[in-house]
Parts: C-alpha cells; sequence; structure tokens
C-alpha cells in the first residue's frame, strides 16, 4: 500500500483536484487497493467545505467529479502517509516547518513532476477567472501521470 496526500493553502481547488485527478488514473490502471489517497489544507477556513463551485465546475467539464471535504492538515498526516505533496514553494515552506523530525512522509513540490509544462508552482486560482481553473486543471493532470508512473516504477 502506498499512500499519497495532497496539499493545497485552502483545500477547496488545488489539491482536491489532485486527489481527484489521481485517484483517476490509479483506478484506470487497476491499482486501486494499492493506494490511499487524500487532500488536506494549511488553513481551516473551509473546514467541512466541498471543494469551490468554479472548481468542481471545470472539474465536471473533463470528466471529474470532486467529493472530498475540506480539512486541515494535522501532525499525524506526517506519520500516516508516506508522501505529502504540495502545491506551490509557500505549501513546501509551511510543511517543511510543521514535519516532525524523522516522520515517515517524504515531501514533494508537485510542479516537479511536470513533463510536458514549464511550470515552478501549480499556481492558486482562487482569486482569477476560468483560465486559472483549466491552467490547474492542465498542470495537475500532466504531474499526476508522472507521479504515478515514478510511484510505480519504485
Ligand atoms: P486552494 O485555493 O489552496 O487551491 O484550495 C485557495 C482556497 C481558499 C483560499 C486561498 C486559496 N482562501 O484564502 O480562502
Amino acid at each position: 500500500m502506498t499512500s499519497v496526500l495532497f496539499i493545497c493553502l485552502g483545500n477547496i481547488c488545488r489539491s482536491p483536484m489532485a486527489e481527484t485527478i489521481f485517484r483517476h488514473l490509479v483506478d484506470e490502471r487497476g491499482l486501486t487497493a494499492e493506494f490511499e489517497i487524500d487532500s488536506a489544507g494549511l488553513i481551516d477556513y473551509h473546514e467541512g467545505e466541498k471543494a469551490d463551485d468554479r472548481m468542481r465546475r471545470h472539474a465536471s467539464m473533463h470528466g471529474y467529479h470532486i467529493t472530498h471535504l475540506s480539512r486541515p492538515v494535522e501532525i499525524a498526516d506526517f506519520a500516516r502517509f508516506d508522501y505529502i505533496i504540495g502545491m506551490d514553494a509557500q505549501n513546501m515552506r509551511a510543511l517543511r516547518a510543521m514535519q516532525p523530525a524523522g516522520s515517515r512522509a517524504q515531501l514533494l513540490e508537485m510542479a516537479s513532476f511536470l513533463c510536458h509544462h514549464e511550470s515552478d508552482s501549480i499556481p492558486d486560482p482562487y482569486y482569477g477567472g476560468d483560465k486559472g481553473f483549466e491552467h490547474v486543471i492542465a498542470l495537475l493532470e500532466d504531474a499526476c501521470a508522472v507521479l504515478l508512473d515514478e510511484l510505480q516504477a519504485t
């Protein structure tokens, strides 16, 4: 079993989208039983809420259905997950600051898995328009496929 936790700031746009796309790929490759997949946010402001309406609308335009409810990341996640994956440099700084010494989780940055796009982050779409949400989906489809290739190869 491999466990993967996707992280963004609010856990209502990027990380629930990453979780949904990654799970779709895992299911498509017949690996459902081999993965535990979740997402969480660095702030608890949206705790218990569904993903942002705009993110869910763009997701459904691409055939994805986001069911996740927002939750904040907790210290126990660093012992529970093999991989914790942040969406931007700010996420990575916050995760490094939270991570207990010697904890199980390996911290990874999502943009490091991009192969068809050049971007050093998965940019926050919250204050932007439709283009930002479409860009997040394109980047996450690219990075999730490479991430899964790499995890299957290990
Ligand atoms: P996310 O987007 O980190 O991709 O879920 C955001 C959602 C909410 C806020 C910021 C970013 N916020 O400030 O409430």
